[in-house]
């Protein structure tokens, strides 16, 4: 009997309804010619959930995501939704599953093949052949930290880590370093911030004790900032805090041209979460424009992450070819290239992995 994987899958909102659309076929053909089976279970997040239970994140769609083996998220949020406040708005709900799945390590890697160097808003000399990846904390820090307050006069937050958490998400980073480039650089304000003092001494520490055999430079977060944008190849592993790990994977995303590239694995010691970096883009959502890209290299690190590597690479050939083969969606599209709806960019993206198999 061919193995099965139970996959709790979320749409969301806006555009992530037809992003998943297609994946959900991708991954459909990709298992059927490899020999395993996905049976999905699908779940309202976000907005969607908002309309069904009142309550962007309710505990029966947790529990369906802890039944299974690995989740697939779209994208929550849009105007509907904007006028909720607190725990119920939509990204409150996106910050609870992962709490509450405990992915403290947020995988977002980006990579700038030659064929997409002419996409970037940068000079194509500088982008072609970045390859980096962001571990960014994602369940503490200042998302998290306690005591919050807002009485309307003066407002609050909290940026908190202890030893542990910075040494779990710093041990991820290293090991990605080991299987690739072997650099980790560390990103903290550790000439300001005391958490960032400790950040940094924390994974000093650690390097010193397991991980001497990995190159490690540290970065204050302005720096860093700019360094992504001047000079991105000196980057393989960038290990940071999850605000600022928030703000440089958007930075990072401009490398390759749009946001609409980007997946990202949120993983712990025991669940997967896999989305796209990318929101619900309201304004262009059922049009056919949004590019599926982000949402099915999320799904082929999924796969990853459940031991499918041959369909994993399977899929990230596919896309690679639809690039080679010039098509783009709208929001890479130029003058000298295909223009592709977001089903016939999944399409092509379906045929080439299904032919590398
Ligand atoms: C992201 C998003 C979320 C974050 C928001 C929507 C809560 O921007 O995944 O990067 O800040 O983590
Ligand atoms: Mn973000």
């Amino acid at each position: 009997m061919s193995k099965t994987y139970k996959i709790t899958v979320m749409p969301g909102d806006g555009i992530g309804t037809e992003v998943m659309a297609e994946t959900i076929q991708l991954l459909d053909a990709v298992s059927a010619k490899c020999g395993f089976k996905l049976e999905y279970n699908e779940q309202a997040a976000g907005g969607a959930a908002i309309d069904k239970y009142n309550d962007p994140m309710p505990d029966s769609v947790i529990a369906a995501c802890k039944a299974s083996d690995a989740t697939l998220l779209g994208a929550m949020g849009g105007p509907k939704w904007d006028h909720y406040t607190g725990a119920m708005r939509p990204e409150s709900g996106l910050l609870k599953i992962r709490k509450e799945l405990n992915v403290f390590a947020n995988l977002r890697p980006v990579s700038v093949p030659a064929a997409l160097a002419n996409s970037s808003p940068l000079r194509p000399e500088a982008v072609s052949g970045v390859d980096l990846l962001t571990v960014r904390e994602l369940v503490g820090g200042i998302y998290f930290g306690k005591p919050t307050g807002n009485d309307g006069f003066e407002a609050f937050n909290t940026m908190r880590y202890t030893v542990p958490e910075i040494e779990r998400v710093a041990r991820v980073a290293f090991n990605w370093a080991r299987k690739r480039r072997n650099k980790v650089t560390s990103v903290d304000k550790a000439n300001v911030l005391d958490v960032s003092r400790l950040w940094r001494d924390t994974v000093k520490k650690l390097h010193a004790a397991e991980f001497a055999d990995v190159e490690l430079n540290h970065l204050y977060i302005d720096n860093a900032t700019m360094q992504v944008v001047l000079n991105p190849r000196q980057f393989d592993v960038i290990l940071t805090s999850n605000l600022f790990g928030d703000i440089l994977s958007d930075t990072t995303a401009t490398l390759g041209g749009s946001l609409g590239l980007l997946p990202s694995a949120s993983l712990g010691e025991k669940y997967g979460l896999f989305e796209p970096v990318h929101g619900s883009a309201p304004d262009i959502a059922g049009q056919g424009k949004a590019n599926p890209v982000a949402m099915i290299l999320s799904a082929s690190m999924m796969l990853d992450f459940l031991g499918e590597t041959k369909a994993a690479a399977a899929i990230r050939k596919g896309y690679e070819t639809a690039l080679t083969q010039n098509l783009r969606t709208a929001d890479l599209w130029r003058e000298g290239y295909k223009k592709a709806s977001t089903s016939e960019m999944g399409k092509v993206i379906r045929e080439e992995a299904l032919k590398s198999l």
